[in-house]
């Protein structure tokens, strides 16, 4: 499997609990490397814009709220068969469901306050990468 880069946010349960680096410590253990990061204010818009594939879904709202109410870390994470395994590392959406060592299992709150996103294919990484990033911005 070739070398591939995934887009990821850490949410704001997680900035605000402090659980940055503990969460980059997870991605590194699993062999991916940050290849660009940054700490941002998303704006309501923003977070509309980025979850759009929800727009209808009942928690749409909710969400998008929940997206602008602290900081988030937002990043690209590249190396072997990156978005696969970043959505491991990840665990399931709700944290109920989600595998032990996850980092969903380790530190999310709840189905919402999931603590990370992760890019499910190569079309939507590609996608999400250039929403918040430029081409100079990535140092692999
Ligand atoms: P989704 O793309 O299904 O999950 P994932 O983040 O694992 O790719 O959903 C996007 C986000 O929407 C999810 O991380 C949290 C939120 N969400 C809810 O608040 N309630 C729900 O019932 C679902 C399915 C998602």
């Amino acid at each position: 499997m070739a070398i591939q880069r995934t887009f990821s946010i850490i949410k704001p349960d997680a900035t605000k609990r402090n659980l940055t680096g503990k969460i980059v410590a997870k991605f590194e253990e699993a062999g991916l490397r940050v290849v660009a990061s940054k700490r941002i204010q998303l704006t309501l818009a923003q977070a509309q814009a980025f979850y759009g594939v929800h727009k209808d879904r009942p928690f749409f709202g909710e969400l998008c709220e929940y997206m602008i109410s602290e900081p988030v870390v937002v990043q690209v994470l590249e190396g072997e068969n990156a978005i696969a395994k970043n959505r491991e590392v990840m665990g399931a959406t709700n944290p109920a469901d989600a595998a032990e060592g996850t980092i969903r299992k380790e530190f999310a709150l709840s189905v919402g306050e999931n603590s990370v996103h992760g890019s499910d294919a190569p079309e939507t990484a590609a996608e999400e990468i250039a929403f918040f990033f430029s081409g100079i911005e990535l140092v692999g």
